[in-house]
């Protein structure tokens, strides 16, 4: 396929790119130009908030494109970017989301994606519902979209750690190995469903050409619910090192961080979805996406 990332050298757009250059594909990626890419990958560059600067460098790619991927959409504008601007340029749209949609005081377990109690406060997760809004009132034309929406992405590229305090902690490793105790919320009892990004990736390349993923919206998670603190104690196995956990009360948690509401829930859900449309579901195993994880940071 002809596959274009919008971003592709961040942790998701990335693994993302990188595993479609490995999997054959030709593969571009529009991007500001501050990192570095994956080898191989054809770089254009603008800037996605400069839209005429945008659209002609879209415009001199010239490439009508089997499947372009939406990394970094945080705003509807962006989603009205991707409708206007790819609609005439490709067949297939993905645009990845967050399962910080769901209103965190009402979900459902597993939280399906019939569920309508969304954010709507102006947050993170209530800005990726509007992109998701634009996409399912858009008029239906000849490019067909569907969205993804990951929980907790973990693996090569990216930060350790699932829930507040620990979530994405630069020095985690560190802390572990000095036999610091880690302070987690609730103590790490919320159940999660981390995925790991190449198996993200896999996921997202599997819904081109596949009309059964036109128009859907669908949960990316991994194969494994395990408690939060889990996901901290295969670290420290992996380290050979000992597990302490602190206890956060959660209420008095929540009170001080309000923006942090969204990890203090249940983020489970049923891939059954996935598996009914022929996607490529995540099947690594947390114990397995770990060792890969810590030891890219260790290297
Ligand atoms: N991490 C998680 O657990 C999680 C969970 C759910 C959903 N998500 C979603 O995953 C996505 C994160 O993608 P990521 O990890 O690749 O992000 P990232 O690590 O922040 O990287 C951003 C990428 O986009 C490019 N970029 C940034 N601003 C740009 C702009 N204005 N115009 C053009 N390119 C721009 C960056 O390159 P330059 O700086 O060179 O422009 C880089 O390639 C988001 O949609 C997020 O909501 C993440």
């Amino acid at each position: 396929m002809n596959v274009l990332c919008i971003g592709g050298s961040g942790f998701v757009s990335g693994t993302l790119a990188r595993r479609a250059v490995e999997s054959g594909h030709t593969v571009w990626a529009v991007t500001r130009g501050k990192r570095p890419l994956p080898p191989g990958v054809v770089p254009l560059a603008a800037d996605r908030r400069d839209t005429p600067a945008f659209e002609r460098a879209i415009a001199a790619a010239g490439a009508p494109w089997d499947l372009v991927v939406d990394c970094i959409g945080y705003d509807p504008q962006d989603a009205r970017q991707d409708l206007a601007l790819f609609r005439s340029r490709t067949r297939h749209l993905v645009f990845v989301s967050t399962d910080f949609v769901f209103d965190p005081d009402r979900r459902r377990f597993p939280q399906n994606d019939d569920n309508p109690h969304f954010l709507a406060d102006g947050s993170y997760g209530a800005k990726k519902r509007l992109c998701e809004m634009e996409f399912l009132r858009a008029e239906p034309g000849a490019m067909s979209w569907t969205i993804f929406r990951p929980c907790h992405i973990y693996g090569p590229g990216s930060l350790l750690g699932c829930l507040p305090a620990h979530g994405r902690d630069a020095d985690l490793i560190p802390r572990l190995r000095r036999g610091e105790p880690l302070r987690l919320v609730g103590g790490g009892h919320f159940l999660q469903q981390p995925i790991f990004a190449p198996d993200l990736a896999e996921l997202i390349l599997s819904a081109a050409d596949n009309p059964r993923a036109a128009g859907r919206i669908y949960p990316a998670a991994g194969p494994e619910i395990i408690e939060s603190r889990e996901f901290y104690r295969l670290i420290a196995n992996r380290l050979g090192v000992a597990l302490t956990i602190e206890e956060l009360p959660v209420a008095a948690y929540r009170a001080a961080n309000p923006d942090k509401r969204s990890f203090l829930c249940h983020r489970i859900y049923d891939l059954r979805s996935l598996r009914d449309d022929g996607l490529a579901v995540p099947a690594t195993s947390l114990s397995e996406g770990l060792r890969a994880h810590v030891e890219s940071l260790l290297a």
